[in-house]
């Protein structure tokens, strides 16, 4: 029985994830998505198009492979359908390409106008969700209220649609919050009727089977660890567990089943939305780096927050997720730098702790920095990396023990150094 790895997000999500699993796929015949739901943007890069997926795992532009949205992701059919839309145009053949889990909930007009009405209600303690129904759906999901595909195909979904929705009005109500369903509802069940016409499949069948069949399957994470909803910077999170264990109940594989684990993380950190980020540079420097990586969200838009990478945090998602193996991304943007500094402890009330406090949202955190020396060369075409940087990725690899076996240097598919062989 083959075992499935997992490619996952060592901070707080957008750092590459869509890209690495793209370049990767080559080498699988699966690529599944197991959490999260389009809160995530996921981009790609090849022969001068650029492609953001919310819903869709990111092998899809490869024909030899199948892609499955797992029972852990909630679907917003209305995005789904968009993101079909975009690829059908583009030559996909999504009814052999796409299986979509039986199992995964559905996000609801209303999940998205509570999402809202939560945030209003927090005013500035909000969490900064990307207002796509992600929290309101997993709870209802943990709740046992959710609605899920496989619904879809019951003669009453209707009714239990409307009995979900009546719930849902009445905490709306409770939250003051205006709104106009009917709005929204058209586009909703037209999307649905889509959602019908999709590969609905019992995907923990599926992909135990393919496994024991001899196929490579690859896990895609969404969000990243310090998002994860037990051991990120809570409440700050999101919904899921965004974690290598989140595979196994997201995709129905048990953790025997799991093989490598590729964690993906920036040559730096960014952070968009609210919360707790400990090297976080709000000056030029921070600025420089959001201009030149173009750190704004592919979903929302937003300015992305920017600072130091954070090697305490970074070993806290390694030790958590059983990461075997590191990809760096971005490195392009350090380029222009004289030195690139490092957190590689951090100080709490005077004292130095390599450790994430339980109560990190409201420690008073000093980051202590090492300074490596900048590169000052432009690697966006490199075959071969800079002496400085090679120097900068083995400080990191002596510091967590795990070796980075790919660096990005651009956005592009090709931009991409492979260091050591995969283990795929
Ligand atoms: P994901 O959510 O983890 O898939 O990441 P996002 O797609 O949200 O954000 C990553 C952004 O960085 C996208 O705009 C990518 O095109 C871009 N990107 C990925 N790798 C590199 C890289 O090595 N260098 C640069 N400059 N950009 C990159
Ligand atoms: P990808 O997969 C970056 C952040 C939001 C917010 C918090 C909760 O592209 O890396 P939610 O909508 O999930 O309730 O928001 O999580 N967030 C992300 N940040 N990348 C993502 O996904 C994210 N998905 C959610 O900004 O702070
Ligand atoms: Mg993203």
């Amino acid at each position: 029985m083959n075992k499935a790895d997992v490619l996952l997000g060592l901070q707080w999500g957008d750092e590459g994830k869509g890209k690495v699993v793209d370049v990767l796929t080559p080498s699988y015949d699966m690529i599944c998505r197991f959490q999260g739901g389009p809160n995530a943007g996921h981009t790609l890069e090849f022969n001068g198009i650029k492609h953001v997926l919310n819903t869709i795992p990111s092998g899809i532009f490869h024909k030899h492979c199948t892609n499955v949205i797992g029972n852990g992701v909630v679907i917003d059919p209305v995005i789904l359908k968009r993101e079909i839309d975009a690829l059908i145009k583009m030559g996909v053949d999504i009814k052999k390409q796409l299986l979509v889990s039986k199992r995964a909930h559905l996000i609801l007009p209303t999940h998205r106008l509570l999402d809202a009405a939560s945030e209003a209600s927090k005013g500035k303690e909000k969490i900064g969700s990307t207002l796509k129904g992600i929290g309101p759906t997993y709870m209802d999901k943990t709740g046992r209220n959710g609605l899920r595909v496989g619904d879809i195909l019951s003669t009453n979904f209707k009714e239990k649609y409307n009995s979900l929705v009546e719930k849902h009005k009445q905490l709306l109500a409770f939250h003051n919050f205006e709104y106009n369903l009917g709005e929204l509802e058209p586009a909703w069940f037209q999307a649905i009727d889509e959602l019908k016409q999709l590969t609905l499949i019992d995907s923990e069948y599926y992909i135990n089977q393919a496994l024991k069949a001899g196929k490579k399957v690859l896990a895609e994470g969404a969000q990243g660890s310090m998002l994860d909803i037990d051991f990120g910077t809570y409440p700050f999170v999101t919904s899921s567990n965004t974690m290598t264990a989140g595979c196994c109940t997201g995709l129905g594989i048990s953790p025997r089943s799991v093989g490598n684990v590729i964690g993906i993380f920036k040559a730096y950190c960014t952070r968009v939305g609210s919360g707790p980020f400990p090297t976080e540079l709000n000056d030029e420097t921070g600025e420089t780096m959001r201009k030149i990586g173009n750190e704004y969200g592919s979903t929302t838009g937003r300015a992305r927050r920017c600072g130091w990478l954070d090697l305490p945090a970074l070993k806290y998602a390694i030790m958590i997720n059983g990461v075997s193996e590191l990809t760096m991304m971005k490195a392009d943007v350090m380029d222009d730098f004289d030195t690139i500094k490092v957190c590689t402890h951090y100080l709490i009330n005077g004292e130095k702790t390599e450790m994430l406090p339980f109560d990190v949202i409201n420690a008073d955190i000093t980051p202590v920095y090492k300074e490596i020396k900048g590169w000052k060369q432009n690697i966006t075409a490199a075959t071969n990396l800079p002496e400085e940087l090679l120097s900068y990725i083995s400080f990191i690899e002596e510091n967590t023990g795990v070796p980075i076996s790919i660096v990005s240097v651009g956005p592009d598919r090709k931009q991409t150094i492979v260091l050591k062989k995969q283990v795929a």
